[in-house]
């Protein structure tokens, strides 16, 4: 390890950190653009100037101009004597909600001053937060993170992945999506899957909230929510497919979770889990892009949800190894574990497991 300053890596070195301090501050410029409906507007005028499109948005020219030249700065803008063009890249991610490319409603409000103070506390007490604490906002955009995938390929790619299951749900079975979230995969399944009951299940208020708000626009009448923990799996029985996309890293307690994953199942019944494929240790994970996203939304959200208990087990976001789960089906009793990976989800394990 080197110990020596290095005057070449001193540059980098503060270069990469105000790379940070962009990211952040452009988040909250793009968030601004959504919130105003600046890029939205922007998409609807090709060659738009700074008066032009204060004009459409009803909002205050300078305001808008200095928002224009961040957004050309950062390059999701082509500019040209004062009209500026939304480039075709930028136009299909932040203003086209169902192209599998979205990424815009990942630009919900910063992260605020009560978050960063509950974390440092946690790290004091050892005590995190629940995903509910954080808020509404929290969860529409953890929806939205992955919700272009779960719209566009979870149905056809990866559950139809699990032998027989696509005849089953189309004749009519029971699904249950335990840590439901905003309900964006339970949406596209009892969608795609009117025979079929589907259940949402998540302790967190914000979420069932936003999810039966999803369900009823959609006018889903094969889908309801309720608002419950894995330990409430138990209450229930004979379930086909039961879901669990990116939840177990997120628990205090998955050991328990997972022998109420077996409780509610039918006999032939599969629980398909999706969790993010980790190797475990830091550099057996140095290839997974993005990586300091992960810790950083590790500390932030999942391992805190993960010790939001006292005692919590603590996985966080790359906690899951094939290995550990392994160890968690076995000891609840399951029969098979069957892991895959689908090209569609560079991110994510998924687990086929049957009593
Ligand atoms: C990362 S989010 C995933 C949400 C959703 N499955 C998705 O893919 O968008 C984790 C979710 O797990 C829920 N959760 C936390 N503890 C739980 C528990 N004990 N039982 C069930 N769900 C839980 C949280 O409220 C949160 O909505």
């Amino acid at each position: 390890m080197r110990t020596e300053l290095d005057l070449d890596k001193l540059g980098q070195t503060v270069q990469q950190l105000y790379g940070f301090k962009q990211g952040e501050v452009m988040s909250a410029i793009v968030h601004l653009g959504n919130r105003l409906g600046l890029f939205d507007a922007l998409a609807a005028n090709d060659g738009a100037t700074s008066d032009s499109l204060a004009g459409t948005t009803g909002l205050h020219e300078r305001w808008v101009r200095e928002w224009l030249h961040a957004i050309a700065a950062a390059d999701l803008a082509e500019h040209e004597n004062g009209r500026f063009n939304l480039t075709p890249e930028a136009k299909a991610t932040l203003t086209e909600p169902d192209h599998p490319a979205a990424v815009g409603g990942v630009f919900g409000p910063p992260i605020t001053h009560r978050e960063i103070d509950r974390t440092a506390e946690a790290f004091a007490t050892g005590i995190g937060m629940t995903w509910d604490e954080h808020g509404a906002d929290t969860c529409h955009f953890q929806a939205a993170m992955g919700a272009a995938g779960q719209k566009t390929w979870l149905v056809p790619v990866i559950l139809d992945s699990i032998a027989g299951m696509s005849d089953r749900l189309a004749a009519g079975a029971t699904v249950v999506d335990i840590g439901c979230g905003a309900g964006v995969a339970a949406s596209a399944i009892a969608a795609a899957y009117p025979a079929s009951t589907v259940i949402g299940m998540d302790p967190s208020g914000h979420a069932i909230e936003a999810a039966q708000a999803r369900a009823t626009e959609a006018g889903l009448t094969n889908l309801s929510y309720r608002q419950g923990v894995f330990d409430d799996l138990e209450d229930l029985d004979g379930v086909d497919l039961l879901l669990t996309l990116d939840v177990i890293h997120d628990l205090p307690r998955p050991g328990d979770a997972v022998r109420a994953a077996r409780s509610c199942l039918a006999d032939d019944g599969v629980w398909f889990v999706a969790d993010i494929k980790t190797r475990g240790g830091l550099e057996d994970n140095r290839k997974i892009p993005v990586l300091p996203l992960m810790y950083g939304m590790s500390i932030l959200y999942c391992m805190s949800s993960a010790m939001s208990e006292p005692g919590g087990a603590g996985l966080g976001t790359l906690g899951l190894t094939e290995g550990v789960f392994g160890e968690l089906t076995a000891a609840a009793g399951f029969g098979s574990v069957d892991a895959r990976e689908f090209d569609v989800d560079p991110l994510n394990r998924y687990f086929e497991v049957r009593v």
